[in-house]
């Protein structure tokens, strides 16, 4: 999962510089590998909930609050971005509203790549905390 948003990342920024037909082809490949990021973002919110339900407060509790806004950010900010991005790169327009987007784009990015590290770095405390119960 990760590595697909790092490699939406770094496609993104050597995108900028490259070529219309370069910049055209890294947003077909973003949006057609969202179909792939979300089914595996939205997997990991529902089995995490599944495996502690009722729990709100500690590290659970923090990994809990955080899925609202990396789906928000996701659904109404990072997909339409790169749907847009895709149709003006396919019609050539790389103009300041292609620019603004982008950069639109690359903030909520980095906001909901944050968040995501932050869950990962969360769940694997989770699992020690565990291990060292059972030994
Ligand atoms: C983007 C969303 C998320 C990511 C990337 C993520 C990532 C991870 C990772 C990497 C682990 C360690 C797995 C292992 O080493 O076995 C983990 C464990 C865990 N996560 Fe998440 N997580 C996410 C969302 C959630 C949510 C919403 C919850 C619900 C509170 C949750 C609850 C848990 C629990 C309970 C564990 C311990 C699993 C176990 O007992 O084996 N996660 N998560």
């Amino acid at each position: 999962m990760l590595l697909i948003i790092l490699s939406f990342l770094q496609h993104s920024i050597r995108g900028i510089a490259g070529d219309p037909a370069q910049i055209a082809a890294v947003k077909n490949y973003i949006v057609s590998g969202m179909w792939v990021l979300i089914p595996c973002i939205i997997t990991a919110g529902i089995t995490g909930n599944l495996m502690v339900p009722g729990v709100k407060g500690g590290v659970i509790g923090s990994k809990k609050k955080r899925m609202p806004f990396i789906a928000v950010n996701g659904l109404f900010v990072l997909l339409p971005s790169a749907v847009y991005l895709n149709y003006l790169a396919s019609e050539g327009q790389l103009d300041t509203v292609f620019y603004t987007v982008q950069g639109v784009e690359l903030l909520a990015g980095f906001i909901n790549l944050s968040l995501m590290f932050l869950n990962i770095r969360d769940g694997f405390r989770i699992v020690r905390a565990r291990s060292r119960h059972q030994s």
